[in-house]
């Protein structure tokens, strides 16, 4: 796609529920999967989208299912509190669309935390089938921008190789700049034998972003790679001494854990740079029906000046001026 051709917003496109095939799994720390899905029909999507996914089997919804038959409520049995199942469907960026055999494969790469993404971790072998809704939400804004710079906190990468995919094909220059706790944190296949910058200098260090051409700068915590220090003052540092950046046509995009995003937010607020924030809140429906997803923002409609928007359908993508942090 090149700059100026029109794409049809994704918010048009209604999610669907679709079946997923695992056709390729990645484990690139004991944390981190990489999975690959083939859904047929499964397309339109854009970065900063997400899909829900059920990670629980089948048996795991008796019951909902008896409700449905018997018009009772349902009532979860003490054996699935005690299990600890994902009873509600779990959130995951797309974290890239790839050209296969059978059409475009859907990409989402997660950490294991809980009891979903542990489920997940262990059924989502090649062959699986998974069962999910989307593409959700309103992505990333891309038109016109000369110049991004993404900045990922931790599992906040899961967006960025998609944006950063996109963006390329539109002919921006992208640089990314990825931080967490610790090296083994990151979420990020480094290049055997790269060197990463000490000063969070990006440099062609991972080769996924290599092959797009972007270099990444990393900062770690505790300083296991790259510079020491949080990913905020990595961004603050980078944009002072890249002040060509301070133009039209520059976009910062973050995502990561709120505190970090609110400091990305003030940073970009000094250089004038506009920033685009993807919100990770709790969610339980995905599609605007539980309210359990909310955030407050800046409204001049709104008497009090602010008012609640949905992450799930609002976002999760918003204008990172706009949040009340
Ligand atoms: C729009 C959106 C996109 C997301 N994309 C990804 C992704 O691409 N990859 C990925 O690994 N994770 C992503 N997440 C977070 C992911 O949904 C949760 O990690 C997952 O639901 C955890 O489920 P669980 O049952 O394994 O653990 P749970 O028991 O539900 O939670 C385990 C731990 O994770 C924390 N947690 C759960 N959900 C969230 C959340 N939304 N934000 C912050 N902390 C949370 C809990 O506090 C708890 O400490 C996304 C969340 C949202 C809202
Ligand atoms: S997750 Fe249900 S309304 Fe947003």
């Amino acid at each position: 796609m090149t700059r100026g051709e029109k794409t049809t917003p994704s918010s048009e496109r209604a999610p669907r529920q679709y079946r997923g095939r695992v056709v390729n799994r990645r484990e690139f720390s004991a944390q981190f999967l990489w999975i690959e899905l083939e859904a047929a029909g499964f397309a339109g999507a854009g970065p900063g989208q997400f899909v829900v996914v059920h990670c629980a089997d089948e048996s795991d919804y008796v019951a909902g299912r008896a409700w449905e038959d018997s018009g009772d409520w349902p009532r979860a049995k003490s054996a699935e509190l005690r299990n600890r199942v994902a009873l509600v469907h779990r959130p995951f960026s797309i974290a890239d669309m790839v050209d296969g055999a059978n059409g475009s494969r859907l990409a989402l790469q997660f950490r294991v935390l809980g009891p979903g993404t542990s489920w997940l971790a262990e059924k989502a072998q090649v062959g699986a089938q998974l069962r999910l809704v989307g593409p959700l939400g309103k992505g990333f804004r891309m038109e016109g921008v000369r110049q991004a710079v993404l900045a990922a906190g931790g599992m906040g990468m899961a967006p960025m190789l998609f944006l950063a995919r996109q963006l390329r094909r539109m002919g921006t220059e992208v640089v990314l700049l990825a931080g967490a706790k610790t090296r083994e944190l990151l979420p990020l296949e480094i290049t055997a034998g790269a060197v990463i910058d000490e000063e969070g200098e990006p440099s062609f260090c991972c080769e996924s972003f290599t092959e797009l051409e972007v270099k990444v700068g990393i900062a770690t915590d505790d300083g296991s790679a790259g510079r020491l220090g949080l990913l905020s003052d990595s961004l603050a540092d980078y944009l002072s001494r890249h002040r060509e950046l301070c133009q039209t046509g520059s976009v910062v995009y973050t995502c990561g854990p709120e505190a970090m995003m609110s400091k990305v937010v003030q940073t970009t607020q000094v250089h004038q740079l506009p920033c685009q924030v993807c919100m990770e809140r709790y969610m339980a429906c995905g599609v605007g029906a539980c309210q359990s997803c909310v955030c407050r923002q800046k409204s001049e409609r709104s008497e009090d000046g602010w008012e609640y928007k949905l992450v799930c359908n609002d976002g999760p993508v918003f204008d990172g001026q706009s949040i009340l942090w």
